[in-house]
């Protein structure tokens, strides 16, 4: 099977086990894991940050960050695709005990007008806004990137408003790659960055919260309490030291191919709108003679994965797991229905 359901179904490649069975290890409940301590390390640095915490999860490493930054009864600001409200099980009321305020964005992406029309006046009858989540890339808008300069924006009504800013960055390597920008960037605008190791990066496990040295010691404490502290963490932590020093500036070869797919698609009369391709990501519609499920289900006969994301939306993950022949070989069958 050629798997494009997700950017999460890779396997480790022999050099990253190589890595990961090579790992001095400790307990990094204790903070006596090097292999852990190394990975946070070089995570903060890369971002220009203070400090960082590696976790078992993107979900967690959001949540955690949501709930340093609010207080019961306290409102997110975010877009209404956004994972954190989508996909993290309600995590913001369950977790953190807060309110959201959804923003209709473009494609996953919201403006600073739109952040500043979503904080609520200092009026008791009225959540605090205290935090505003971006996501980028966007999973839901397609691996869409926000352009840096809407960022600093967004980061302008931030620091007007005395609210923090947390990024969601699952696939922030994907914009890196894409925009050409830097991790310093980044670091200088976010209160807080979730990085996932185990996308498109291609690790088994993990995601790294980075921030200042206040943030990550509360997060400490409530990774612990969310049951996220693990012992000799530091194999799962080698995959990822790996993962950020060899795969990072390869996610071109998964835009060219994800570009590749699209151009195909686009001469194909069952296909309507194909999402604008800027990362790893391809979502589109399909119509007439097909609708999404049952495209899904042909392509599956063909060998080819691929998840119905609506009964007209499919989406197209291309990865690291992905070679040049699979994508070809995808190309061919397109051209056959
Ligand atoms: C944008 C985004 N954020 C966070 C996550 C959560 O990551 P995890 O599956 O590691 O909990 C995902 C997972 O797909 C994601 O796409």
């Amino acid at each position: 099977m050629i798997d494009f359901r997700s950017d999460t179904v890779t396997h480790p490649t022999p050099a990253m086990l190589e890595a990961m069975m090579k790992a001095p290890v400790g307990d990094d409940v204790f903070g006596e894991d090097p292999s852990v301590n190394h990975l946070e390390a070089l995570s903060a640095g890369l971002f220009g940050m203070e400090a960082a915490i590696f976790c078992p999860s993107g979900t967690m490493t959001n949540q955690i960050a949501i709930k340093c930054h609010t207080q019961p009864g306290d409102e997110v600001i975010c877009e209404r695709m956004s994972h954190i409200y989508q996909y993290e099980g309600g995590g913001i009321a369950f977790n953190s005990g807060a309110s959201v305020r959804l923003i209709d964005g473009n494609r996953g992406r919201v403006t600073a007008r739109q952040v500043k029309e979503s904080i609520n006046p200092d009026d008791v009858h009225k959540p605090v806004s205290t935090l505003v989540s971006l996501e980028n890339t966007s999973n839901r808008g397609g691996g869409s990137c926000y352009d840096f300069a809407d960022i600093q924006a967004i980061k302008e009504v931030c620091l007007e408003n005395k609210l923090k800013l947390h990024l969601d960055g699952a696939r922030l390597f994907n914009a890196l790659v894409a925009k050409n920008e830097t991790f310093k960037q980044y670091g200088e605008v976010f209160d807080s960055i979730s990085i996932c190791l185990s996308k498109g990066l291609g690790t088994p496990v993990g995601s790294v919260l980075i921030g200042t040295k206040d943030v990550i010691k509360k997060a400490r404490r409530i990774r612990k309490i969310f049951g996220g502290g693990m012992r000799q963490a530091g194999f799962l932590a080698a995959a990822g030291i790996y993962a950020l020093e060899n795969n990072v500036a390869r996610l071109v070869e998964d835009h060219k191919h994800a570009q590749l797919i699209a151009k195909t698609l686009e001469t194909k009369d069952f296909i309507g709108e194909i999402l604008p391709v800027e990362t790893n990501i391809v979502i589109f519609e399909v119509k007439g003679r097909y609708t999404a499920p049952d495209l899904a289900v042909k392509l599956k006969e063909a060998g080819i994965f691929v998840i119905a994301i609506s009964p007209t939306q499919i989406r197209i993950v291309v990865h690291l797991d992905i070679q040049p022949a699979d994508v070809k070989r995808t190309i061919d069958v397109i051209e056959t229905l």
